[in-house]
């Protein structure tokens, strides 16, 4: 997620901007750039990398004048360069964006075919091209033309944006537009501003307005106009926020853990975003580069990846098994690099890498690739490491993760690999089309469903404050509940430190079984999926035990009751889409009883979120 401010009034427009893209630097970003307005001259800075090159060339090449915007972009098209920073510029009109526009590439050819020249690879730059043109058309060349100049712009944008938008033509005003991605304004004394997250404000002010999904706004020195998507004027009062800039950062939320676990429905809604064709019943993937008779060749799938990435993978290959009929694998990076592994050419191995930079899993993967098989990547870092190493990618896009403990990275994952399946089962005509658009309806439902559950934690919070001095606990899930009870036991132990083990369920009476006593706390994976009968045997064997249970299960479900048994709950789902949610209740398990027992959440000792040795 990258980050905008805009600022409007009688300081210094670029020293005001800078500022505040500092303070959204925790959430990451890889070029900056800013575009600053005076006496009807716009001029516009860019860097690569940190924030002090861009201030070191402003200082170089002083920017006067009260308005501008700023950005700080986490590459989403194109990969980190000076071309594709923020702003981006058409004629008299500069642009920053957050978010991603779905029909980038035939607004693209469009644009081309009319004769616009591009210089970046982004699709925001569609946007300032889109804006121009239509001004270019306006006659008198007012601030009210403008305004139609940019609606018409966002008239033919699908996608999600949150835009800021300068003109040196009308140089005293910002417009601003957001749907699916966030904008606040600020008001100040005598000046105005405009951010994608609050911090970036709260040294001007502390009054605030956050704008809604399809609201149009024009910044001005007299005020703020606001509109509705249709049009209608609103009048809403700024609220005034008394968090500390720290607690801006996390969003109100006491750790970036939390806040990530909650940015999880729109995280989704961003991974799904252009790729799902309901009404084809099929998926739209011509990033990942793989050609039908590629897809109808392959004779395995690999995937390889680690920690969390793995359990992800987990669950990918028990779509692909049913869904596309490939025989599958997982691998553990760690050991697969270093065994003499056989791949051919007809092999697709899938590196799945939350960073894209973890070493053993690059290694793995350029191994595969030296023996000839195919490689993707399934990631949420552009042109990282794993990114540009394989034959393609398919970006999770669910923004910078801060917390160490992956939380929305696994259940982007974990959406991008069903839709990796999904092609494949598609291309491969193991899956019809009706049957495809069924489980991409649920799909597409559940960042709605994610909503619902973390609506209700009182459940979640008082099964936590019952066990967390626990020294031990056992995960225990079938199916796709598996690889949830294999994250919950990791979500656990690495910021609660309480010894967690995520078993197969049906594996128990194999070992794990000893452990059980009057003591021991045993989640059970146990939705309402075709599994669900053996699940509840194994439910029943720890109760026989006196084991205490924590069941997951589905919401109405009546088999799962008796003592020894706290339930937590998910809505009715297919089961396919079952494990993306399941995996938030565990989730906020793991993160309760670590608060509780107050460890470092975000950092907990000995972690490092990329680990770039092996
Ligand atoms: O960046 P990657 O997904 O390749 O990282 C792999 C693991 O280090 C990572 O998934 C780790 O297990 C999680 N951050 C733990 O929550």
């Amino acid at each position: 997620m990258c980050g905008i401010v805009g600022y409007l009034g009688n300081r210094d427009a670029a020293g005001v901007l800078l500022d505040g893209l500092r303070r959204l630097e925790y959430r990451g970003y890889d070029s900056a750039g800013v575009a600053v307005l005076n006496e009807g001259e716009m001029t516009v800075m860019r860097a690569v990398g940190k924030l002090n090159h861009l201030s070191e060339a402003i200082a170089a090449n002083p920017t006067p004048g009260g308005v501008g915007i700023g950005h700080t972009r986490w590459a989403t098209h194109g990969r980190p360069s000076y071309e594709n920073a923020h702003p981006h510029r058409s004629g008299p009109i500069a642009v920053v964006h957050n978010g991603i526009i779905e029909n980038h590439v035939e607004l693209r050819r469009k644009l081309q075919e009319g004769g616009v020249v591009f210089q970046s690879d982004t699709d925001t730059e569609i946007v300032a091209h889109l804006i121009h043109e239509a001004w270019r058309n306006k006659t008198e060349k007012s601030a009210l033309e403008m305004r139609d100049a940019v609606r018409c712009a966002l008239s033919q944008l699908r996608g999600a944006y949150g835009l800021a938008v300068v003109n040196e033509e009308v140089p005293e005003q910002i417009w601003l537009a957001k749907d699916a991605s966030p904008l606040v304004l600020g008001y100040g004394d005598g000046e105005y501003l405009c951010a994608s997250d609050i911090p970036a404000l709260l040294n001007y002010t502390r009054y605030v307005l956050i704008l809604e999904d399809g609201e149009f706004v024009e910044l001005s020195r007299s005020g703020v106009h606001l509109e509705d998507r249709s049009g209608q004027v609103i009048e809403r009062l700024p609220q005034q926020i008394n968090w500390s800039p720290v607690q801006a950062e996390k969003g109100g939320y006491k750790h970036f853990m939390l806040k990530e676990i909650f940015e999880q429905p729109r995280a989704i809604e961003d991974t799904l975003r252009g790729r799902i064709d309901l009404k084809a019943g099929d998926l739209n993937a011509s990033e990942l580069g793989l050609p039908a008779e590629v897809a109808k060749n392959i004779e395995r799938v690999y995937f390889i990846a680690c920690g969390t990435s793995h359990h992800a993978s987990i669950a990918g290959r028990y779509w692909m098994e049913q869904f596309a009929r490939v025989p599958a694998q997982t691998e553990l990076a760690s050991e697969v690099r270093y065994r003499e592994p056989v791949f051919g050419p007809r092999d697709l191995v899938v590196a799945v890498s939350q960073s894209g930079e973890t070493a053993d899993t690059l290694a793995a993967l350029k191994e595969a690739k030296l023996q000839g098989a195919k490689v993707l990547a399934v990631t949420n870092v552009l042109e990282s490491a794993i990114a540009r190493a394989a034959d393609g990618a398919l970006y999770t896009h669910a923004g910078p993760e801060i917390g160490v403990a992956s939380t929305k990275a696994f259940t982007t994952q974990l959406a991008a690999l069903l839709m990796l399946t999904l092609f494949i089962a598609r291309k491969r005509e193991a899956l019809s089309a009706d049957k495809t658009r069924e489980v991409l309806q649920a799909l597409v439902e559940v960042p709605a469903e994610m909503r619902r559950v973390l609506e209700s934690q009182e459940t979640v919070q008082q099964v936590a404050r019952r066990w967390h001095q626990a020294p031990h606990m056992l995960f225990l899930g079938r199916g796709l509940g598996f690889p949830i009870a294999l994250e919950g036991a990791l979500k656990l132990k690495e910021i609660s430190y309480a010894h967690a083990e995520g078993y197969a369920a049906g594996e128990m009476k194999h070992g794990p079984i000893a452990l059980i006593d009057e003591e021991m706390p045993v989640v059970v994976v146990a939705p309402n999926d075709r599994h669900f009968e053996k699940t509840l045997s194994n439910l029943e064997e720890v109760r026989a035990r006196q084991g205490q249970v924590i069941a997951l299960v589905t919401e109405g479900e009546e088999r799962v009751s008796g003592d020894n048994i706290q339930t937590l709950t998910i809505p009715p789902l297919h089961d396919a889409v079952i494990p993306l949610v399941a995996a938030l209740p565990l989730q906020l398990l793991a993160y309760y009883m670590a608060d509780l027992k107050g460890t470092d959440v975000d950092q907990p000792r000995n972690l490092a979120k990329t680990v770039t040795v092996e």
